[in-house]
């Protein structure tokens, strides 16, 4: 596929579904030139997300955990399973990232066939030495443990049904890595399910802590947690992205998603303690910048002054990554920042 093969009327269509809300009413893939027109655009968008997700993972030098082998006491390679995979945009970007060789199999699940023909057929050329697979119904229902689960953009087409088998394959999980777009409603909804899976796994990203989202917490209710994601460069000067952009009503320099990794690795605790995140983007003032903070005690609006850390103020207007810091503070004022440090 490309710019000039694209059936714009078929994106018009999705476009139509995603915002009218209609895609919650079942599949909607018409034919395999839907899922390829849909991975060629708001697909490689999703991508770009996961992108940045994948590569902050990296920063933290974290890697996926495998399946426990009883016999062995030890750990297999993981299964990845991308559940409502789509044109499988979301399972291939972990599988490519951590390398295809790390995993036992990709498993694709839909509820529509379609779209686990395509994610299942293009998994399997981009890597042919890996097993390829939809995810039959025998192992949806076990109580097979789950490697990576593997979602993404699909919370706000589930009904209850749905959401109850994601509950049951999120408990089987080892690992959870989740990305949704950074819309107010879909990232608290999100907030919710880390909320609920709390008891049972830790939280990797994005939160700096294992207390209750603060986010979540009553009088926050404005509040959400996203982060923002940045396209490829030429992007902008590509004529197919922007007619896409003019056409889906979509502004390609703003990439809003909102996420969620967790896992149930044993016998550690998480990252070190005493850690803050900064949620969406610092606005900055003439001479200081104000951050919307996240740590375990909660969310806050902080304060920095130019003037107390300049290289920190300069970093928070140009961030190339999460922006994790151990702040000094004097009240609402950040007297000075340590950044978090690598792996
Ligand atoms: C917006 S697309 C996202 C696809 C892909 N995960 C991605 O990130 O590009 C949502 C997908 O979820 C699927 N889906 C919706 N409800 C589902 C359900 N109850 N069970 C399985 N898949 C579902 C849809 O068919 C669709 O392929």
């Amino acid at each position: 596929m490309n710019w000039e093969s694209l059936d714009w009327e078929v994106l018009d269509r999705l476009r139509e579904s995603f915002l009218t809300g209609s895609a919650a009413n079942g599949p909607y893939w018409h034919t395999l030139t839907d899922l390829e027109c849909y991975n060629f655009t708001y697909g490689e968008r999703i991508g770009w997300k996961w992108d940045a997700v994948l590569r902050e993972l990296k920063l933290l030098g974290w890697t996926p955990c495998g399946e426990p082998v009883e016999s062995a006491g030890g750990e297999s390679r993981p299964t990845i399973l991308d559940w409502g995979c789509g044109s499988g945009i979301a399972g291939r970007r972990v599988a490519d990232f951590f390398g295809p060789g790390n995993f036992s199999r990709l498993l694709v699940h839909d509820h529509s066939a379609l779209a686990m023909d395509f994610a299942e057929h293009h998994g399997r050329r981009i890597f042919p030495a890996l097993t390829v697979e939809r995810a039959g119904r025998v192992f949806l229902d076990s109580a097979e443990p789950i490697g990576v689960l593997v979602v993404s953009h699909v919370l706000n087409e589930l009904d209850e049904a749905a959401r109850a088998e994601l509950r049951a394959l999120a408990a089987r999980a080892r690992t959870i890595l989740w990305v949704e777009p950074g819309t107010h409603d879909v990232s608290r909804a999100l907030g919710g399910w880390r909320e609920r899976l709390r008891g049972q796994f830790r939280a990797i990203a994005p939160c700096p802590h294992q207390a209750t989202c603060g986010v979540l917490e009553p009088g926050n209710e404005r509040h959400w947690c996203h982060f923002f994601a940045a396209p490829p460069a030429g992007v902008y000067a590509d004529s197919g992205w922007v007619k896409f952009g003019q056409r889906a009503g979509i502004d390609l320099r703003s990439l809003p998603y909102s996420f969620l990794v967790l896992d149930q690795r044993r016998g550690t605790a998480g990252g070190p303690a005493g850690f803050s995140r900064i949620l969406g983007e610092p606005r900055h003032y003439k001479g200081y910048a104000k951050i919307f903070n996240c740590d375990e005690t909660g969310v806050s609006e902080l304060m920095l002054q130019k003037r107390d850390a300049p290289e920190i103020f300069k970093a928070l207007k140009y961030p190339d990554g999460p922006m994790i810091y151990r702040w000094t503070r004097n009240g609402d004022r950040i007297t000075s920042a340590e950044p978090r440090s690598e792996g």
